[in-house]
């Protein structure tokens, strides 16, 4: 009976273990052949591009998201790119041009975000990346971020970047 007992939890044991590394497998497969490629930023991404903004926290309309879609296409100061995996929106970042009184030009990071489903497979760093080139491009050897002091997390995306923090800021609004 006992005997019988053994080999009933060494075939559960064994079926536990087959099907963990079948998972491990099937998430690696994924991550392997997942295709992740960049573009411009185009108004047929609104929809998209609107739930990936309430994932950073800011609820915006489709409408309102395809005016600035457009804006910003009509801007050359202003520039943004999608992270496409197949044919899904799955990231976003926007960069413009920044022209101060006080200091020389540089590029300013207007905003990133990855889809929940897709982070810390590189796609982050593959928009900062183009964001890096589209500042070169312009002839900027600065690129400058700002970043929720909330964002723990976020922050040691950034470090791990190369990107050092200088300095803390409130923001203060007023209607007009
Ligand atoms: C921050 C964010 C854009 C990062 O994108 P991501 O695609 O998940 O990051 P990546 O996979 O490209 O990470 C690039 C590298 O940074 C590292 N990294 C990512 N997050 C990290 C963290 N929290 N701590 C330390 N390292 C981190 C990764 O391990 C990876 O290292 P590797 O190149 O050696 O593999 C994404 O998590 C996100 O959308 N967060 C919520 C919104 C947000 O905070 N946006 C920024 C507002 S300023």
């Amino acid at each position: 009976m006992q005997g019988k007992q053994r080999s009933e939890s060494t075939i559960y044991m064994a079926f536990i273990l087959v099907t963990s590394a079948l998972k491990l497998f099937l998430i690696l497969r994924n991550i392997l052949s997942m295709k992740v490629s960049l573009r411009v930023i185009v108004p047929e991404d609104a929809a998209a591009v609107a739930i990936l903004s309430a994932q950073l926290g800011y609820t915006i309309s489709e409408e309102q998201t395809l005016k600035n879609i457009k804006a910003i296409i009509e801007n050359e100061n202003c520039e943004a790119f999608v992270a496409l995996c197949e044919d899904d929106v799955v990231g976003w970042t926007s960069i413009s041009y920044n022209i101060q009184l006080e200091s020389p030009p540089s590029a300013e990071l207007r905003g990133l975000v990855i889809d929940e489903r897709y982070r810390k497979k590189g796609i982050g760093k593959m928009l900062i990346k183009k964001a890096k080139e589209w500042g070169r491009e312009k002839g900027l050897s600065l690129l400058r971020l700002r970043c929720n002091v909330k964002r723990i997390e976020t922050h040691l995306f950034y470090s791990y970047l190369g990107f050092v923090e200088t300095k803390q800021q409130k923001v203060f609004e007023i209607t007009l």
